[in-house]
């Protein structure tokens, strides 16, 4: 499976923090927003990953990410010229997707939780899509499903003013090749973007909607808001500062799947200086 990071828009809701640096750059308590969502693809295992980004941006994701293979993986960058709706990235990453199944997920959201990567590994060989269910006190802020007593999917709206659950979609999605021939039928919405939620209708239609509750003691973090943005912030801190464990640390996520050795991950920790991000992997790589 091949997997999508969206991370372009304006995130507007953040200036004037957000004017000269892409959202996802900014940092989340000791790392940039953009290395959380990066390390749930990899703990679901997927190593070819497409980064999309603004064009101003793009230059700078390179800096810190490079092309991945010091983590053992393959990262791809493309451009979205406009933020002209989540569905977009199947249309830009149409040529990297191939005939490969493919896993979207959106650069500010932030998931965490015991067993999480197991379960999405799970999930990568999708027969039509998988989305997730998470319950919240402010559905309207998201896109919302409706489920029947069996667990299938009835509706899915896209912040609606009044939500017919509690059951908020998180911005990761699992889907097959057919999303693919699907994005390039959405048509623009009211807000003026090709939504996700209208390719998610598409395969809830074909019966090919599958929609995995997340237990209650899973995070699911986005970072839209300048509350929500902080929020995440303590959250990473306290569950660190608590247990000693990083959360998103890539280079860890790389050594502990195999993808690189403990001289590697030693090799990288030498790129921080001694710093405590360093002093981390050095401690990993004893
Ligand atoms: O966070 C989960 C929610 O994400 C879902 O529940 C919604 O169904 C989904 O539409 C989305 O809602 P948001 O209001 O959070 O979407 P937003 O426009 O803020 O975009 C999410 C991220 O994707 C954000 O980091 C910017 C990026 N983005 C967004 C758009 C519209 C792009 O890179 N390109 C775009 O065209």
């Amino acid at each position: 499976m091949k997997g999508i990071i969206l991370a372009g828009g304006t995130g507007s809701r953040l200036w004037p923090s957000t004017i000269g640096v892409s959202k996802q750059l900014i940092p989340i308590y000791d790392k940039p927003l953009i290395y959380y969502p990066l390390a749930t693809l990899m703990l679901a295992g997927i190593q070819d990953i497409l980064i999309i980004t603004t064009p101003d941006d793009q230059a700078a994701f390179q800096k810190l990410l490079g092309d991945g293979s010091s983590l053992g993986i393959n990262l791809s960058y493309e451009i979205q010229e406009k933020p002209e709706g989540l569905a977009q990235a199947f249309i830009i990453g149409a040529r990297f997707t191939g005939s490969e199944s493919v896993a979207l997920i959106l650069g500010d959201n932030i998931f965490h939780g015991s067993g999480l990567g197991r379960e999405l590994a799970k999930c990568t060989s999708p027969d039509g899509a998988i989305i997730f269910g998470y319950e919240v006190t402010e559905p309207q802020r998201y896109g919302v499903a409706e489920v029947d007593s069996q667990g299938n999917v009835i509706s899915i709206e896209e912040k609606p003013e009044v939500p017919k659950s509690n059951l908020a979609i998180p911005g990761l999605y699992f889907f097959d090749n057919s999303v693919i021939a699907k994005a390039s039928r959405v048509e623009k919405s009211y807000r003026g973007e090709l939504e996700v939620t209208s390719i998610l209708e598409m395969y809830r239609r074909e019966k090919k909607l599958k929609l995995k509750p997340l237990v209650r003691g899973t995070a699911w973090m986005d970072c839209g808001t300048v509350n929500s943005l902080n929020d995440a912030c303590d959250y990473i801190r306290v569950i660190e500062q608590r247990q000693g464990f990083k959360v998103g640390c890539l280079e860890e996520i790389a050594w502990r799947n195999g993808w690189i050795t403990a001289s590697e991950l030693k090799q990288l920790s030498k790129i921080f200086n001694s710093n405590e991000y360093g002093q981390y992997l050095q401690r990993l790589a004893l």
